[in-house]
C-alpha cells in the first residue's frame, strides 16, 4: 500500500527482498523452484510465486504480501473460517493458500468447489488433505457476501 525505493541487484529473487530486506517473512520458502507456492503473492491483481520472480520484475508493480492482506476484513473472515474449518494444520502452507483465496474470491466471489481447487492447485499442503481448505474457502464465500 505504499511505495518502496530500493537500490539493489536486479535478478536477486523477490522473495529475498520480501524476507530479508523488508523483514515480510510471512512470506515462505518451501521448494524454491515455483511448485509449491509457499511464497505466493499478488502482483498486479495476479498471485505469483515470490521464489521465481526476479526483484526487476516488481518494478513499478502493486504487490500485496500476507502482511499487507492481514489489515483487511476479507483476511480476518478468511482466517476465522481457516480456523473453524481445521484448515491450518502445521501452518506452513496457510500464507499461500490464503494469498490464493484472496486472489480467487478477488476475481470470483462465489466460486464452486472445482473452481476452488484448481484455484489452490499451485498451492501444496502436506498436511491437511486440501478438503478442509476448500471447506474454509467456501464458507469465506458464503459469509463474506459484499467484502470482495
Ligand atoms: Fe516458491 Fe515453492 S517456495 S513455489
Ligand atoms: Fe501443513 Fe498445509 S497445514 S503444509
Amino acid at each position: 500500500g505504499s511505495p518502496v525505493a530500493l537500490d539493489s541487484e536486479p535478478m536477486r529473487r523477490l522473495i529475498d527482498v520480501l524476507r530479508d530486506d523488508f523483514g515480510l517473512t510471512g512470506t515462505k520458502e518451501g521448494c524454491g523452484e515455483g511448485e509449491c507456492g509457499a511464497c505466493s503473492i499478488i502482483v498486479n491483481g495476479r498471485l505469483m510465486n515470490s521464489c521465481i520472480m526476479p526483484l526487476i520484475s516488481a518494478d513499478g508493480c502493486f504487490i500485496i504480501t500476507i502482511e499487507g492482506f492481514s489489515s483487511t476484513n476479507r483476511f480476518q473472515l478468511l482466517k476465522e473460517c481457516f480456523a473453524e474449518a481445521g484448515a491450518v494444520q502445521c501452518g506452513f502452507c496457510t500464507p499461500g493458500m490464503m494469498m490464493a483465496a484472496e486472489a480467487l474470491l478477488s476475481r470470483n466471489p462465489h466460486p464452486d468447489e472445482a473452481q476452488i481447487r484448481e484455484a489452490i492447485s499451485g498451492n501444496l499442503c502436506r498436511c491437511t488433505g486440501y478438503s478442509m481448505i476448500v471447506d474454509a474457502i467456501l464458507a469465506a464465500s458464503r459469509l463474506g457476501e459484499g467484502l470482495w
